[in-house]
């Protein structure tokens, strides 16, 4: 059944980890669904692993709502939170509008935005007219040329005390939960623990009540780059490559196709359309 917002809640206060993964398209939705993931995030970081660009910044409202309506048909019974992409809520109106095509043409149940305190006006407007929202901090790959590249956030007094400053006025803003990227575990933790809306983690230590990965990167089907805080649960590329290639040698070969891929017509047919040979 799919969960709803209230379980993340209950699993955060009953301790049970929270698992997210990203999917983008129907086949990756269903695998995450019968596999039972908690809660499937289809994330502007198909912009990299899906359509090779470079970064996030390209991917339009169209691109999320196309890979959204997928997502939503391969796992009706997950629950899911799109992406709003790059310039899609600078203001309430924008946020409102865009974040209503999410939920009502993509399918998704609750939309995610990158940033800290000064969106909380933004994620206010979203969560009063009742569109669940998770709040991004730390590495916010929109903004990463801002931040200096895609690094490590919240590692000196000041940065760290800020993404807490940021994790409570998300919270009082009325997020469903906080995605957490590539800051230190300690301060993870202590965000994690000092806050009541469910943390999850990518690359912010076992500490916090969930856990996302991009599906691309754990499968191995994504190898530009690798973070430190991927690990590998399957070599998807290598096996692909290894069968396209068997699959070359066997069409020059002419071993494939095989007797059994073939459709067939009765000798009768043949010899009234060809005459006997
Ligand atoms: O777009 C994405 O996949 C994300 C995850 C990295 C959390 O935001």
């Amino acid at each position: 059944m799919r969960k709803t917002v209230p379980d993340f809640f209950q699993m955060k206060a009953e301790h049970e980890k929270i698992s997210m993964l990203t999917a983008y398209d129907y086949p990756s939705a269903h695998w995450a669904e019968e596999a039972n993931l908690d809660m499937i995030l289809v994330g502007d970081s198909l912009g990299m692993v899906i359509l090779g660009y470079d970064s996030t910044v390209p991917v339009t409202m169209e691109d999320m709502i196309h890979h959204a309506k997928a997502v939503r048909r391969g796992a009706p019974q997950t629950f899911v939170i799109v992406d709003m992409p790059y310039m899609s809520y600078p203001t309430v109106d924008l946020a409102l509008k865009n974040a209503g095509r999410l939920i009502q043409e993509g399918g998704a149940d609750g939309v995610k935005l990158e940033g800290g305190e000064s969106f909380a006006p933004i994620i206010k407007a979203l969560t009063q007219v009742g569109i669940p929202v998770m709040g991004h901090i730390g590495l916010t790959p929109q903004t990463a040329t801002q931040l200096g590249g895609f690094k490590v956030q919240g590692r000196d007094v000041e940065t760290a005390k800020q993404l807490m400053r940021d994790a409570h006025s998300l919270e009082k803003a009325g997020v469903m939960g906080i995605t957490l990227e590539a800051i230190p575990a300690e301060v993870a933790k202590r965000i994690t623990r000092e806050i009541t809306v469910p943390t999850i983690g990518i690359g912010a230590g076992k500490e916090c009540d969930g856990q996302v990965l991009v599906i691309h990167d754990m499968l191995g089907m994504f190898d530009r780059f690798k973070p430190k805080f991927v690990r590998s649960y399957a070599d998807i590329k290598t096996t692909a490559v290894q069968a396209i290639s068997q699959y070359i040698t066997e069409v020059k070969e002419q071993r494939f196709p095989a007797s059994e891929h073939e459709f067939s017509i009765s000798q009768e047919v043949v010899e009234k359309l060809y005459g006997k040979e």
